[in-house]
């Protein structure tokens, strides 16, 4: 279809700069005429609400549960009648988003097994993959000093969290990434330059027409 919206992902490990990244991006592109919305998993919605007091540790709980979670949370995202990426995408806007299933192919499948993780997102691939998604890449030991700089401190951050997490991202890229547009950008201390990076790779996904 013609006229449908684009599906853009950004994932990273903790401080990567996705958020800042993205909203920069959203910006860019509606000051090019793109009709495009801003969204991110855990999502805003009941379910989200459960997944963040899980993550700071208000409601403490087992990690299939979590992962099972975030599976339902992803869900009622892509297919929520009244405001889910589909119908966004059908109304031809563009959804940029931050974090979707390789999130928690990389998080979740840890403590729990990766294989069950993936099975438990496969719907969520069968029903929406994206049309780019941007790896935004930083040295697990500068993401540590980013994420402290900002007094953050969320059940998965720690140095050697950040080295799993970023390697199992790579392992999930190369698993369940076939035919998938992945672009890994490093993400660096001058933030032009990344976003400069990351619009080269968008404006493929339009066709070279941005
Ligand atoms: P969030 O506040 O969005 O963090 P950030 O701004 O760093 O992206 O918290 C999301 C946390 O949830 C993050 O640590 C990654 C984790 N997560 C999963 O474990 N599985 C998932 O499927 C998703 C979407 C996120």
């Amino acid at each position: 279809m013609e006229n449908r919206g684009k599906f853009i992902v950004f994932e990273g490990t903790d401080g990567s700069g996705k958020s800042t990244q993205l909203k920069q991006l959203a910006k860019y592109l509606r000051g090019k005429g793109v009709a495009c919305t801003l969204t991110h998993e855990p999502t805003d919605s009941p379910f989200g609400g459960i997944l963040r007091a899980c993550l700071t540790g208000r409601i403490d709980t087992d990690e299939r549960a979590i992962a099972a979670l975030f599976a339902a949370d992803r869900l009622d995202h892509i297919t929520n009648g009244v405001n889910g990426i589909l119908r966004q995408l059908d109304a031809g806007i563009t959804v940029l988003c931050d974090r979707y299933y390789f999130s928690s192919l990389a998080y979740n499948g840890g403590a729990v097994s990766a294989e069950w993780v993936a099975q438990l997102n496969a719907p969520a691939m069968a029903l929406l993959r994206a049309d780019l998604t941007v790896f935004l890449d930083l040295p697990p030991e500068e993401s540590m000093k980013r994420v402290s700089r900002r007094g953050e401190t969320e059940r998965y951050e720690s140095l050697e969290n950040l080295r799993r997490v970023r390697d199992a991202y790579f392992a999930a890229f190369e698993r369940y990434g076939a035919g998938e547009n992945i672009a890994v950008i490093r993400s660096e201390e001058d933030r032009d330059r990344t976003q400069a990076a990351i619009r080269r790779e968008v404006a493929k996904v339009f066709g070279g027409k941005l």
